[in-house]
């Protein structure tokens, strides 16, 4: 068996913003009206959903099958129609709504209001970025890089705005393929402090490393933007969701183990991949 050293990346795990959603769900079940469920899961995490499941929080999978008691946005926000349809049907809604994501929706409306064309920097099927849009405008549009900008952008006043868990390098390369082609380019960097903070974090740690494991839910966006990050580092990186997906072959000739974890992974996952690996040979 290979012996070798893990190291933890410096920033890894729950947010501020996940902390929070999380403490205003516990509080909700105590004292909002019943029944108390999330509007999809709070974070993208299997086991916190469970855990929260056996608290009395339960899961709707969308506003349509949710008809009585309290709904918790999560932390990525949602459409405002959402929220809206929620409340003329007499549902009480508790937004948990993160402030990062907050303020990228607020500057989305902004923009739209001063007449930009707005552009949102992120996934497109992604729920926080589908509630960005709600307030970007019908004629609003999603890219992931300079690749999918449109040409009838040329000439126009554009409004550029952040899904939170992207990458500063992303950004970059959309801003200089903009800024040639349009009559006015305003930028807001809503990346996330928390996101910046552990990619920078995560990207150190891989330097050092032979093998990475970057542990969280497979849904979770900024869990696989770390993995991908660490991946351009390292090529030997793998995203678990659990220490039972450690394969031992990962760890054949290694003498750093790195490993990082998405923001919406609780501390007793990271601790179980890291038991896991000194039964393996750190
Ligand atoms: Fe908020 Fe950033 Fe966490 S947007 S939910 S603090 S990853």
């Amino acid at each position: 068996m290979s012996r070798f050293r893990v190291v933890v990346a410096s920033e890894a795990g729950f947010c501020w913003g996940v902390e929070r959603a999380l403490e205003i769900a516990r509080e909700a079940v105590l004292t909002a009206q019943a029944p108390v469920d999330t509007l999809g899961p709070l974070i993208h995490n299997p086991g916190v959903t469970l855990e929260l499941a056996e608290q009395g929080i339960g899961l709707s999978p969308d506003e349509a099958g949710k008809t009585a008691g309290t709904a918790i946005i999560r932390s990525h926000g949602v459409p405002r129609e959402v929220i809206e349809s929620l409340e003329g049907r007499g549902v009480a809604v508790i937004d948990a709504t993160c402030s990062f994501v907050k303020s990228a929706q607020t500057k989305a409306a902004r923009l739209r209001e001063q007449g930009y064309q707005v552009v949102v920097l992120g996934e497109p099927d992604h729920p926080e970025v589908l509630g960005i849009r709600s307030y970007a405008g019908p004629d609003s549009m999603t890219v992931q890089g300079p690749e999918d900008l449109p040409e009838d952008l040329d000439g126009r006043r554009v409004g550029v705005v952040v899904q939170t868990t992207q990458s500063p390098a992303r950004l970059a390369a959309l801003t200089a393929a903009l800024a040639p082609r349009v009559r006015e380019l305003r930028v807001y960097n809503t990346i996330c402090s928390a996101t910046e903070r552990r990619q920078e974090a995560a990207i150190a740690m891989a330097v050092e490393a032979d093998t990475v494991l970057v542990v969280g839910g497979r849904a979770s966006a900024n869990t696989a933007r770390l993995a991908e990050l660490c991946a351009q580092v390292q090529p030997r990186t793998y995203h678990i969701e659990s220490a039972d997906e450690i394969d031992p072959g990962w760890l054949d000739l290694v003498e750093v183990v790195g490993v990082t974890a998405g923001a919406s992974t609780p501390a007793v996952q990271i601790e179980r991949v890291v038991e896991r690996l000194r039964e393996l040979g750190s």
